[in-house]
């Protein structure tokens, strides 16, 4: 709409405003938006609540995390704006969950949770949309206090239940290919520069003289260094300092990034992915499993972190040959309650992640990187680096759960209580990745400015 001002919240953040031409949006999954709106103060405000509570510092720390401390913070900063306490009403939405989520629950507790805590606080609750198993778009106009609730992918949904019984719709292998080969995804400097990161003893001054040649990455990684996230108290003038000060193995996550970037950027609109929305998943999930890998001392993280940024890739060639097909993929998933997933296979022929694979192999990525990406959804599938795919899987799912590039499968994809096992997680060590959800969404900003 005309003159609208959006602002758009990260899992863990809260906004208020009173400026009547402001909306508050956020994307959920298995958190919950909670929208306040005072109707005579003309005051809202919406928090994107993450998990029901966290100890005393951690709610201390960050109260818009938990809907423990982040509904008291709400209500607390409304009334700094003008609200009165009094008046006002809540609408909430979200919570949903992954198919056999094998006990992780954080959606149907987010909404225990968000709604004791509402009634502890004498607040009305006006309206909710929660639960089920798809990731929501939620929208608060502070005009009038009015909520618009959508489904992530609602015009496939529409364009799906419109269609009559849908026909087999097979991808040939003949364009799977063809389509594969023209994807490119990193510049010969790049290429250059991992290679010589790859060499084994490697040069800095060599890589420094690689990277120099394209002036364009240069100002990349130090517009990178000098983001709030590294916090550096001086500013990171030049490469060599650049890669003192980080690392050699964080710039190499850097380059890897960037390298990918372009290819990962635009929307992919099959799975009802906006433009950004697929990096963000793909950065997400490789930041995570990183984090995880780190925890569970897997002795080589930035494999994990590689397998991480691309086990979706499989997506954006699916997407190139079957865009006009998608909506027969999610009438299934609808329809007969299928996993998305499965709904690709039977409809197109091909998952995303055995396109992936192909790819993977196209790029000639190392064993490790193919397995990871072909079984990033069937971790119980046989193959010979397990934790690496497990680490993938989990860290996907954990993305999806917040609503980091769930799309249009949204939650239907589930849980294989294998990885968990393998990775001797339980329910409350998922809780501990998911709280620092909004530490790495700081990171993937970083590399969405670069
Ligand atoms: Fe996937
Ligand atoms: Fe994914």
């Amino acid at each position: 709409m005309n003159g609208e001002i959006s602002f758009f919240l990260s899992p863990g953040e809260l906004y208020i405003s009173s400026e009547p031409n402001a909306v508050i949006e956020t994307y959920l999954g298995s958190c919950i938006g909670v929208a306040l709106y005072d109707p005579i103060a003309q005051v809202g405000g919406m928090a994107h609540i993450v998990l029901p509570e966290g100890n005393k510092d951690k709610e201390a720390n960050a109260p818009a995390k938990y809907a423990r401390s982040g509904i008291p913070y709400l209500i607390e900063e409304m009334l700094k704006k003008g609200a009165t306490r009094e008046h006002l009403e809540a609408k909430i939405a979200g919570g949903a969950s992954i198919v056999q989520d094998t006990g992780i629950n954080v959606g149907q507790r987010n909404i225990a949770k968000v709604r004791e805590v509402l009634s502890q606080e004498n607040i009305p609750v006006l309206e909710e949309d929660v639960g089920g198993n798809f990731g929501r778009v939620f929208r608060l106009y502070i005009k009038d206090g009015s909520v618009e609730v959508r489904f992530i992918g609602q015009k496939l949904r529409e364009a799906a239940l419109a269609t009559l019984s849908p026909v087999k719709e097979e991808v040939t292998l003949r364009l799977l290919l063809q389509k594969i080969s023209q994807l490119k995804p990193m510049s010969k400097t790049m290429q250059r520069v991992l290679s010589v990161i790859e060499s084994d003893p490697f040069s800095i001054e060599e890589i420094k003289k690689e990277i120099y040649q394209d002036q364009a990455l240069t100002v990349n990684i130090l517009k990178i260094c000098n983001s709030p996230y590294y916090g550096f108290a001086q500013r990171v003038a030049n490469l060599s300092q650049g890669i003192v000060l980080l690392g050699l193995n964080t710039v190499k996550r850097i380059l890897l990034s960037l390298s990918f970037k372009n290819i990962l950027t635009p929307s992919i609109n099959g799975y009802s992915l906006k433009q950004g929305e697929f990096f963000k998943h793909a950065l997400g999930c490789a930041f995570m499993a990183e984090l995880i890998a780190k925890e569970k001392q897997y002795p080589e993280p930035e494999i994990v972190f590689t397998a991480g940024l691309l086990h979706d890739v499989g997506k954006i060639i699916l997407d190139q040959v079957a865009a006009d097909k998608f909506h027969l993929v999610m009438r299934k998933v609808l329809k007969e309650k299928m996993s998305f997933l499965d709904a690709e296979k039977e409809t197109l022929g091909y998952t995303h992640p055995q396109v992936g694979e192909m790819v993977a192999k196209q790029w000639h990525l190392p064993e490790v990187l193919i397995e990871a990406i072909a079984y990033h959804h069937t971790p119980e599938q046989r193959q010979e680096a397990p934790a690496v795919v497990a680490m993938v899987h989990i860290a996907d799912a954990i993305c999806r759960l917040v609503g980091i590039g769930c799309g249009a499968a949204g939650l239907t994809n589930p849980i294989h209580p294998q990885a968990l096992t393998l990775l001797k997680l339980k329910g409350p060590e998922i809780d501990s990745f998911i709280e620092k959800v909004p530490e790495i969404i700081k990171q993937i900003q970083t590399f969405e400015a670069a």
